[in-house]
């Protein structure tokens, strides 16, 4: 969800903080704010709306000072208001704070609050800067302070923390949302996210559960819950992590749906060792278990099809946030493969930390490198698409696509996979070079209230991905359908001109859906079809080329997102922002 940073160094602060709360900004973008200090002088600046609006407005980048923290948010408890952004300052100006995450006992924590404290915001999150402060002025030692406010808090948070009597420390404290401390030449950085300081620094230590980091200009102390010195060894990033620019593209977006035809081919990419010893282990299981939030659970229900098809062991998939009886289920015969992009997914996460001690073996596939997910894995697999900036998955959705047909041609001994990919990710672009012929159907979405996705067997996930595009992106209500199910309900809400997007491509599903979409016709619904092949109930024929049945999945989606984005341009909606949403969602 949100993000937050700090900064320690021989540079003013505040412009440095604004840099990275550009960067962050996709974690969330309701509202933000900076806060430096100098000399004896607490500085915030906070407001609502986009970080550049807020900068014209109140001069984010303008604070003295050395050391800073910074916030951008995306609102769990409490409105979007200026009041409720972040930082928080306690009463007594010693403790200014940034939080990411939920504390769910805070309600509890406000009635512990002695009288001296007033809380000027609805959040979650200020108590902690005044529970802090009110342990600091017992303590007097910051990091024991942040020790014991940690266990009195429940929930997720990663914080950072400054003492303004301490103006050469900066703390960092972390509990289920990540925190990575950025290692620079004379000053470092604290934050939720690689790319906020990747200009300055590729040098980070990742911060584990329940640790708290003390920085300062030139070292980097950690210490546990209890109080116990912690060493951890500094990883190199990638510098990829850096390329986040738009380049000839208006959005990123839109950048990221042309990238796919090489980010699947660099999906391929991977070390030979690591992925037979993957794959082994994914054999090895009695059980086999998919998870995954959003866009990541439909490629999850995608790879549960495709797999029962080469493994004996049953298979399930399971939305990440519905979890109880399939953690329940789960024994040390059992493959856990949960799938996510930012390998940040709370919902996600939550679920390896209930199956760990029943020495469940875990397989990921993520993308952000560092992220989580990767670090709590026995195995995993990087999708090597590079960040995904769009808060609606694109590439990172058929670059996971690209990782199972990698695992499904190795289970089925297919020796030419690779060549498949690569001649699949030609296709994509011309799909793409088509762009132009889409703006008649662009115009019947924009004009309607309701659209429905439709597809059977792997396609049905299909419908599930392209309707969530449309809400996310074109805010048009939209639903993804297995397109057998209409007969049992939609129909009834099906009118003259609804559109209905029919993803069906000549196999053997072919048959079946056409007679779905001839009954939707027949109550007046508009056809689109995304198809190999034309068919007379189609109004809209959306042409795909004909490729191997199993590998529709990854050419049909691409119409599909573009559809989504030209509507949401249409609509003059900001689709790298969709409203109300962040890309690393941090809480449950
Ligand atoms: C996709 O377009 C969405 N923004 C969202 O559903 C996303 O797929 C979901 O939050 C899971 O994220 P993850 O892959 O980073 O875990
Ligand atoms: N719960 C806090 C708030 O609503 C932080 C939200 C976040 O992590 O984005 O301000």
């Amino acid at each position: 969800m949100c993000g937050i940073t700090g900064y320690i160094g021989e540079k003013e602060a505040a412009p440095v903080l604004l840099q990275a709360l550009k960067r962050m900004e996709y974690r969330g973008y309701d509202s933000a704010g900076i806060s430096t200090i100098y000399k004896d002088n607490v500085t915030i600046k906070k407001d609502i709306g986009r970080i550049d609006s807020i900068n014209e407005k109140i001069e984010l980048g303008k604070a003295e000072g050395k050391i800073g923290v910074a916030h951008t948010r995306w609102a769990t408890h409490g409105g979007v208001t200026k009041e409720n952004a972040h930082p928080h300052l306690s009463c007594k100006q010693k403790v200014v704070m940034v939080h990411n995450g939920i504390i769910e006992n805070y309600r509890q924590l406000f009635k512990e609050l002695s009288d001296n404290h007033e809380i000027k915001s609805e959040t979650d999150s200020e108590v902690i800067a005044h529970l802090i402060e009110e342990e600091y002025d017992k303590e007097k030692n910051p990091l024991k302070t942040l020790q014991n406010v940690s266990k009195k808090l429940d929930g997720s948070f990663a914080l950072v923390v400054i003492f303004s009597d301490k103006k050469d420390e900066i703390y960092g404290v972390r509990k289920y949302a990540p925190l990575i401390v950025g290692i620079g030449e004379q000053e470092n950085f604290i934050s939720s996210d690689i790319v906020s300081f990747i200009d300055y620094t590729d040098n980070v230590i990742f911060l584990e559960d329940k640790e708290i980091v003390k920085v300062t200009s030139n070292s980097i102390e950690i210490v546990n819950f209890d109080g116990d010195k912690i060493s951890r060894d500094k990883t190199h990033v990638a510098w990829e992590a850096a390329d986040v620019s738009k380049e000839e593209f208006s959005h990123h977006t839109i950048k990221e749906i042309h990238e796919q035809s090489s980010t699947v081919q660099n999906a391929l990419n991977q070390d030979d060792e690591e992925f037979e010893e993957f794959v082994n282990k994914l054999t090895s299981g009695k059980n086999i278990f998919i998870t995954g939030s959003g866009s990541s659970f439909h490629i999850a229900l995608i790879f549960r099809k495709m797999l029962t098809k080469f493994v004996d062991s049953p298979v399930q998939a399971f939305l990440s946030s519905e979890s109880e009886e399939y953690i329940e289920s789960m024994n040390d015969n059992a493959i856990l493969i949960p799938i996510s992009q930012s390998g940040e997914t709370a919902d996600l996460l939550e679920v390896i930390r209930n199956v760990k001690d029943k020495g469940v073996t875990v397989l990921s596939i993520y993308n952000t490198v560092g992220s989580s997910l990767s670090r709590v894995s026995d195995f995993s697999l990087n999708l090597n698409c590079g960040p995904e900036i769009g808060v609606a998955a694109t590439k990172s959705f058929t670059s996971q696509l690209a990782i199972v047909y990698k695992i499904i041609f190795k289970l089925g001994n297919v020796k030419d996979g690779n060549e498949k990919i690569i001649e699949l990710s030609n296709k994509i672009k011309d799909i793409l070079s088509k762009e132009k012929t889409l703006q008649e159907i662009i115009e019947l979405i924009n004009e309607s209230n309701d659209v429905y996705f439709l597809g059977r067997a792997i396609h049905h996930p299909i419908a599930l991905e392209g309707a969530l595009k449309l809400k996310e992106l074109a805010y048009i209500h939209a639903e993804g359908m297995a397109a057998g199910e209409i007969k049992h309900g939609t129909l009834a809400l099906v009118e003259e001109g609804t559109p209905a997007i029919i993803i069906n491509p000549k196999d053997e599903s072919y048959n079946d859906t056409i007679n779905n979409a001839t009954e939707m016709k027949a109550r007046g619904a508009k056809i689109i079809g995304i198809s190999s092949e034309d068919n007379e109930v189609y109004d809209y024929w959306i042409e795909i080329p004909k490729v191997e049945n199993m590998l529709y999945p990854l050419i049909e989606l691409v119409p599909l997102q573009l559809l989504a984005y030209y509507t949401a341009i249409r609509r003059k909606n900001n689709p790298d922002y969709p409203r109300n949403l962040a890309k690393s969602v941090t809480v449950k």
